[in-house]
């Protein structure tokens, strides 16, 4: 076993981290104050292969492996994960999927440009009444012979707004239950597609979340991917590598926090002594190294799985749950480490603390980790 990254693992790492200082520090505190989408960011991470990391080069991806994806994530992420969100959804939720399982045709009309970052795609799964309970989707998709009209509402879209390129899953033959669904790739602009308002959220707020409506949406047949009935497989395939980039947005959230904390309670003096020397913090830092630690591995195991062609399911979740559990626990002992400072916006450490409340929430909350995990280990 080797535990030592390759050259190219630490150059992309290190090229990942300038970006993140260089362009992402500069500004993240007043984009998260006044919801602004990173658009400028955003193009300058798909001129630089971050939007399309593990693509084939010939679809205009970098053609990297998972494990380079998840040094990128954890890098970004510590700066900015409202930015983060952007790349994870295009990398994972959108890019794969549209290459494991697109025609040539959709690569070529839909991948080649989300993976060079000229446009970005959207995963629209979740419902008014359908989140973790995937199966219930309520949109529907009617056949029309070579056309499908699309019905229904999703809700909390990532890339909602900006997106040119959605993903949408929907009911097709309501008797047949999950195996009844299919995603199509839906393109903004199709008439009777409406974005609806930006959610005013917690965290993530520089991402760009809506919900959407469809009214007869025409999509032509040959937008469906995969099989007739593929779809709820295909979503959740798709989810299983996007817990891969989620666990590692909420891994960088964490490094993020414990790093400035770390570094603040070297300054900082009270009683006579720098408080990293007083031992309630010096056993906080420990924790939350540690643990950071721990989700680092869990997240690298899941990418290597992937990378090795193994089944990440189960890898996926477990790195998935421990990060998300992991970053919000850190974030709120960072605060508590910065006191007073903690609590106003320029130490970055209040907006950590709310960015990581979603990683336990999106892409299957803490809870579905573990109906993911437990069923796994029930049925070995
Ligand atoms: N790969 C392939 N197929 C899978 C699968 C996987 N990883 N997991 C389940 N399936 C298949 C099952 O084999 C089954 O198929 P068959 O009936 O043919 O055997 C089918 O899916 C249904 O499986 P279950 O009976 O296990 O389904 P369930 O209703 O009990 O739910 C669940 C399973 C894991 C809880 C699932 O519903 C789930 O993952 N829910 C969470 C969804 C989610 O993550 N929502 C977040 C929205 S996306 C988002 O957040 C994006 C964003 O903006 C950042």
């Amino acid at each position: 076993m080797d535990f030592n990254l390759t050259e190219e693992h630490i150059m992309i790492r290190d090229a990942a981290r300038d970006f993140a200082q260089n362009e992402l520090l500069p500004g993240v505190i007043e984009r998260d104050e006044k919801q602004q989408f990173p658009a400028e960011q955003v193009k300058k991470m798909g001129e630089l292969g971050f939007l399309g990391m593990m693509v084939d080069p010939k679809y205009g991806g970098s053609g990297l492996d998972t494990i380079s994806y998840v040094l990128a994530m954890e890098e970004i992420s510590k700066i900015d994960a409202s930015t983060s969100v952007v790349m994870s959804v295009n990398n994972s939720l959108v890019c794969w999927g549209l290459e494991t399982f697109g025609t040539e045709e959709q690569k070529q009309k839909y991948l080649v440009p989300l993976a060079k970052g000229e446009i970005i795609g959207a995963f629209c799964l979740s419902e008014p009444e359908a989140g973790s309970d995937a199966t219930s989707q309520r949109t529907t998709a009617i056949d029309k012979g070579d056309h499908y009209l699309i019905n229904g509402t999703k809700n909390w879209i990532t890339n909602g707004g900006t997106a040119s390129v959605y993903l949408v899953v929907a009911q097709t033959h309501v008797e047949k239950g999950h195996h009844g669904i299919n995603v199509f790739i839906v393109e903004k602009g199709m008439d009777g597609f409406v974005v609806g308002n930006k959610e005013n959220k917690l965290g993530i707020r520089g991402s760009d979340t809506h919900s959407l409506m469809f009214t007869d949406v025409k999509v032509p047949k040959e937008n469906r991917i995969g099989e007739d009935g593929f779809g709820f497989s295909f979503a959740m395939k798709t989810l299983a590598g996007g817990r891969i980039g989620i666990a590692s947005q909420a891994l960088g959230i964490a490094s993020g926090a414990y790093e400035l904390a770390l570094q603040y309670s070297k300054e900082r003096k009270a009683f006579g002594k720098e408080i990293s020397r007083h031992q309630a913090i010096a056993f906080k830092l420990a924790d939350m190294a540690t643990e950071i630690e721990a989700a680092r591995f869990l997240c690298l195991k899941a990418a290597w799985d992937k990378d090795q062609h193994k089944n990440y399911d189960l890898s996926g979740a477990m790195a998935k749950l421990y990060a998300a559990e992991t970053a919000m626990k850190v974030t709120v002992e960072a605060v508590q480490i910065h006191g007073g400072y903690g609590f106003v916006k320029e130490y970055h450490v209040e907006r950590l603390m709310r960015d990581a409340k979603i990683t336990q929430i999106y892409e299957g909350t803490s809870e579905i980790q573990k109906i993911v995990i437990s069923r796994s280990i029930l049925r070995d």
